[in-house]
């Protein structure tokens, strides 16, 4: 008698195991019942903002990123200033450089439209940068499903966690270790830099005084980057072809063309070296790891089952 209530307590304990389980596992097919037409909602509302402003794609993507690194892939970089919110919009890594808050903002109207409170605003951003990769030529992949959003926001801690262009290879490793992923999943994504636009003042050091750079694009970069001044003059992190993923930023790191100090230390004599020469040789290998590690990222400190909220409007809690 004994043994039976024992083998029955056992099997609900493991019932509940499995329970927690379930619940902490992402799903791609997680709003297959519950908002069918979610996912392209919001692929039309990525397509509509990537076609009237190509760059879109890269900040969408970038905005993940910097989503994930924060309290985890939570939506928290969504949340404006209030008095019980420090807003992680105006840390440092952020502030006059993040873009694409409204993009996500009009997704989520959008699908809020056909299934009111269903889908997080975290799984919107997720979504959206695979759409963007996917809109430009770089991989498309299953994103996994079925984040909460945050009740908090951390200025402190996106200004602690968010890599600096400044950095060394040995840091950045370790700041990407301290998320789980691996140096090599650092390389991959780090090639999103195929990508997009810098502010000359995140590279005015490197062009100036740094040796380990290609001399005659050196110079072109100085032309608009001045010793003083335009700080927010643009440039492209990939000089060959910003506006699509390829495998060019490899093929530049390999040529000291790297834009930043952070770009460069994955080509410069060190342990990365052999990942950027591979992924340079290979760009369908390069496609296929960006696609593993953007998923990898997307599962960094995730809130799920009844944790955090599913937000109303992205830029506020509920
Ligand atoms: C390894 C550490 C990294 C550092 C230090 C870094 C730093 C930067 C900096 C300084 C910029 C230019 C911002 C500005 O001038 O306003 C930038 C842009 C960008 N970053 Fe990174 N980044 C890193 C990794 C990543 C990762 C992992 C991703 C994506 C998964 C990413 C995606 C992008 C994209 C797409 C842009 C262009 C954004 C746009 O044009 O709006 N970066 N990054």
């Amino acid at each position: 008698m004994a043994a039976k209530a024992g083998a029955a307590a056992s099997f609900m304990f493991m019932l509940f195991l499995l329970n927690i389980a379930c619940q902490a596992q992402l799903s791609p097919a997680f709003y297959d019942s519950s908002c069918p037409n979610a996912l392209s909602a919001i692929r039309t509302a990525i397509r509509s903002a990537i076609a009237s402003d190509r760059r879109m794609a890269a900040s969408l993507i970038r905005l993940h990123f910097h989503d994930c690194f924060v309290q985890g892939c939570d939506a928290s970089i969504l949340l404006d200033e209030t008095t019980s919110i420090q807003s992680e919009k105006t840390a440092l890594g952020n502030l006059n450089s993040a873009r694409g808050y409204n993009v996500i903002d009009k997704a989520k109207t959008e699908v809020e439209k056909i299934c009111p409170g269903v889908v997080s605003c975290a799984d919107i951003i997720a979504v959206a940068a695979r759409d963007a990769s996917a809109y430009v030529g770089g991989p498309s992949y299953a994103v996994k499903l079925g984040r909460r959003d945050s009740t908090t926001a951390s200025r402190t801690l996106a200004n602690a966690e968010l890599p600096a262009f400044f950095e060394s290879l040995e840091s950045l490793i370790s700041r990407f270790q301290n998320k789980g992923l691996t140096a090599r999943d650092m390389v991959a994504l780090s090639g999103s830099h195929t990508l997009g636009q810098a502010q000359c003042f995140t590279f005015r050091e490197r062009i100036y005084n740094h040796s380990n750079i290609d001399a005659g694009f050196a110079s072109t970069r100085r032309r608009r980057c001045p010793r003083v001044g335009s700080d927010a003059t643009l440039a492209p992190l990939d000089l060959v072809t910003p506006n699509s993923f390829d495998n060019n930023y490899f093929k530049n790191l390999m040529q000291n063309k790297g834009l930043l100090q952070s770009d460069q230390v994955l080509f410069n004599g060190g342990s990365t070296d052999s990942i950027v020469s591979e992924y340079s040789r290979n760009p369908a290998r390069f496609k296929s790891d960006f696609g593993s590690a953007m998923i990898k990222m997307g599962d960094i400190g995730l809130l799920t089952g009844s944790s955090g909220q599913i937000r109303r409007i992205c830029s506020a809690v509920n």
